[in-house]
């Protein structure tokens, strides 16, 4: 099985990012042969500045290779490394009906705020299904908000087996009957990370970047402690037994304590008798318990910056490798 999935970095990365997706794919690693990229083509599409994509894609891969990606087990690259993402997009292009990129919701976001995109937004599903066809996935896990693009590239990598492949039918898209053919381009399934729904931020929004309310995984010592300090809890008296639903810390509590240790906790706080203070007094301690190991290992690789780079090179030989006979295929039958 092979599962793939790209990831735009747009800043420093924070519990939500996490529970929502870093967790899945480092666990996926041991499920079959995994390959995932910085996405940092696509970012264009918002990052107008060179240096900041640059760090900020590295800031992505540390944090993937802190977190528990094996870079002997799952190939990690930079998407823009591989040149024949962008090859693919063209031909693949010239199959896409303009009709599916104008309901895309990308796209369409866009234009209801008003915004007037450019051609690059416009291609951005054409774009991330060529990375999913490129190496012939076979599991592609996102979120909620990505299932429409993978769609996109089941329809289109039928439109392209139909239009070039002869004796394909799309019936049979593995040619197994008699007479068929199978295409050249596999069709991928979208597997959808139920989780990535449920990580609040610090006033119980969902934690996000651009509300100000997440946890950064890497952030200051300090800063972390006093954030975590400040999540909003309501006016329960300690005896009191307290409230689990709409309450961030009793969710961020049972993401982030050891599942040993929940039970008691979850028990004490249906009781009563504690503050809320003494339970984020334990969330610093069990955030710092779960990912210290991760900052320790990202302050490692920060010292020797040579050696993320020969991670990343390794990474995109590879995945060339598994690239080129997909490429081979699509050429040969577009006649190219
Ligand atoms: N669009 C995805 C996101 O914003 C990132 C992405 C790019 C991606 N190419 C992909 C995800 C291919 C999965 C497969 O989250």
């Amino acid at each position: 099985m092979r599962i793939l999935s790209g990831v735009q970095s747009s800043g420093r990365l924070h519990l939500g990012n996490y529970y929502g997706a870093i967790r899945q794919f480092v666990e996926l690693q041991n499920e079959g042969e995994a390959l995932y990229f910085i996405a940092d083509l696509h970012s264009m599409t918002t990052v107008r500045d060179g240096p900041l994509r640059k760090e900020l894609t590295r800031e992505a891969a540390l944090a993937f290779l802190s977190l528990g990606l094996d870079p002997k087990r799952a190939i990690l690259f930079r998407q823009s490394d591989v040149p024949e993402v962008t090859e693919l997009y063209w031909i693949l292009g010239s199959v896409v009906p303009q009709s599916n990129l104008e309901r895309a919701h990308s796209y369409k976001e866009k234009l209801d705020q008003g915004l007037s995109p450019d051609f690059g937004l416009f291609a951005y599903p054409v774009l991330m299904a060529a990375d999913i066809l490129l190496y012939g996935s076979d599991v592609v896990p996102v979120g909620k908000d990505q299932i429409q693009h993978v769609e996109f590239a089941r329809d289109w990598a039928t439109k392209f087996n139909v239009t070039y492949v002869k004796g394909y039918d799309p019936q049979d898209p593995l040619g197994k009957e008699k007479g068929h053919a199978p295409g050249v381009l596999k069709l991928p399934e979208a597997r959808v990370q139920e989780a990535t729904a449920t990580v609040p931020g610090l006033d119980g929004r969902k934690m996000s970047k651009s509300y100000g309310n997440a946890i950064d995984l890497f952030g200051e010592e300090k800063e972390t402690r006093k954030r975590i300090m400040s999540i909003k809890t309501d006016s329960t008296p300690v005896e009191a037994p307290k409230p689990t639903e709409n309450s961030p810390l009793y969710q961020l509590l049972k993401l982030v304590a050891p599942p040993a240790e929940f039970p008691a906790l979850d028990a004490s706080w249906r009781q009563g008798g504690i503050g809320y203070g003494e339970y984020k007094k334990k969330l610093v301690e069990f955030f710092f318990a779960a990912f210290g190991p991760a900052r320790q290992r990202r302050a490692e690789l920060e010292r020797d910056p040579g050696e993320l780079e020969r991670v990343l090179e390794d990474g995109a030989r590879r995945a060339r490798e598994v690239a080129a006979p997909v490429m081979d295929a699509v050429r040969g039958a577009a006649g190219l």
